[in-house]
């Protein structure tokens, strides 16, 4: 986990910094988060945070963004792996470009599953990736 990093539950307090977050990773589902949010802390300032909800003991990871400067840090796999406690599978979507979240989705242990053409509103296909996870 990258050093002095704190995870707690989002308040409405952190939708500044979230939005900030966000204008800098474009990748990233731009929609505003109506769902749960876990975000990672250092020095007393969000640096990344993790949208999801959780149903009948599935989740679905429904946004994830880590601030450019604290990228390859172990932000996004503390956010990640404390999420994974929570829930025994978990669903995700990812724009077909995104290289560096697939590759990080896969080396967290998610695989393909499938994928929905022209799901995103520029026409560009989402890949579909599950993951079991060990909730006990
Ligand atoms: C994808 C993202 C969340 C990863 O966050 P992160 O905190 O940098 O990820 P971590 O440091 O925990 O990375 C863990 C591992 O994932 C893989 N990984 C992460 N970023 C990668 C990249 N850019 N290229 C290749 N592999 C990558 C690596 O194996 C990495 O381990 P390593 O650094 O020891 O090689 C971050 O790049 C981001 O915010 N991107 C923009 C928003 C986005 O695309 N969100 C996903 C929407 S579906």
């Amino acid at each position: 986990m990258a050093e002095d990093l704190v995870l707690r539950q989002g308040e409405s307090g952190d939708e500044e910094r979230m939005a900030a977050i966000l204008a800098g990773a474009p990748e990233a589902a731009q929609w505003k988060n109506e769902f749960s949010t876990l975000v990672a802390e250092a020095g007393g300032e969000v640096v990344g945070f993790a949208v999801y909800r959780i149903v009948a003991g599935e989740g679905e990871l429904l946004n994830l963004a880590v601030e450019a400067g604290w990228r390859r840090r172990g932000v996004a796999t503390a956010l990640l792996d404390r999420l994974m406690a929570e829930a025994g599978l978990w669903h995700l979507e990812v724009r077909e470009s995104n290289e560096k979240a697939i590759a990080f989705y896969q080396r967290c242990g998610f695989e393909w599953v499938g994928e929905r053409r022209g799901y995103y509103r520029d026409g560009e296909t989402a890949l579909l990736y599950s993951c079991f996870s060990r909730t006990e």
